[in-house]
């Protein structure tokens, strides 16, 4: 049999939504299902690769072949995602709150007169962190975009700041029905200047697409 493309690659992927606590029994979440971050750690293990999908909480079952490390808040996956360094990949399809409550050590009370007042920090960019250049970046670093106009030209821009390789960019307006749905239109917008336009996929084909041409980035590279 022949060896797997990506066989002896490490590719680190997060996925899903993060839960911010506001207090032990409440939190503020957002609607990501995951199905585009689970495909595409299915997708790399399929060519070979050892995958660590660092997850929020999702009602989806582990991909194949899978290190799957579950984790709630954004600063527990950017922590997951450190300690599963070195990596050759890292694709960043997870969700990540913008900020996260400065939560209650106790369960907050509706008798304490009127509602209270949520005090909200910015949460660390895991993308933009694991990016930043360092011994340890993995060699190619992959972001998502969640655009709902202006795709393309938000998307460019996004990959600059963030410091990343790629940005794989989708129209997530709701007549899409990309969030929670199984299709997906993407751009991918690479460092070297080429674009390309995947229009109307299920997420699962997206996921193999990228699965590709993250293999031939890197037999490329071998040449
Ligand atoms: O800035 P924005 O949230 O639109 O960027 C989206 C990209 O950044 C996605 O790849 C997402 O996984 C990543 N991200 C992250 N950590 C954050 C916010 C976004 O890794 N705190």
């Amino acid at each position: 049999e022949a060896p797997k493309p990506l066989a002896s690659r490490h590719a680190l992927v997060t996925s899903g939504p993060t839960y911010e606590p506001i207090d032990p029994v409440r939190y503020i979440a957002n609607r990501s299902s995951g199905k585009q971050g689970h495909a595409v750690a299915a997708s790399l293990a399929a060519l070979g690769a050892r995958v660590t999908l660092v997850s929020g909480p999702v009602r989806l079952p582990d991909p194949p072949g899978v290190d799957v490390v579950a984790v709630e808040t954004a600063a527990e996956m950017l922590a997951a995602c450190r300690a599963a360094l070195p990596a050759d990949i890292f694709v960043a399809a997870a969700a990540v709150a913008d900020w996260r409550v400065e939560a209650a050590g106790q369960k907050l009370k509706k008798d304490g007169g009127g509602p209270p007042t949520l005090a909200l920090s910015e949460n660390p960019d895991i993308l933009a962190s694991l990016s930043a250049p360092s011994p340890d970046r993995p060699a190619l670093v992959i972001g998502f975009a969640a655009e709902t106009n202006d795709i393309v030209a938000y998307a460019r821009a996004k990959r600059l700041r963030k410091g990343c390789d790629w940005i794989v960019a989708n129209d997530v307006s709701p007549a899409t029905g990309t969030f929670g749905g199984d299709r997906n239109s993407v751009y991918v917008i690479r460092a070297d200047g080429t674009e390309e336009a995947w229009e109307n996929l299920a997420k699962t084909e997206v996921a193999r697409r990228l699965a590709d041409a993250i293999s031939n980035h890197f037999e490329t590279g071998k040449k």
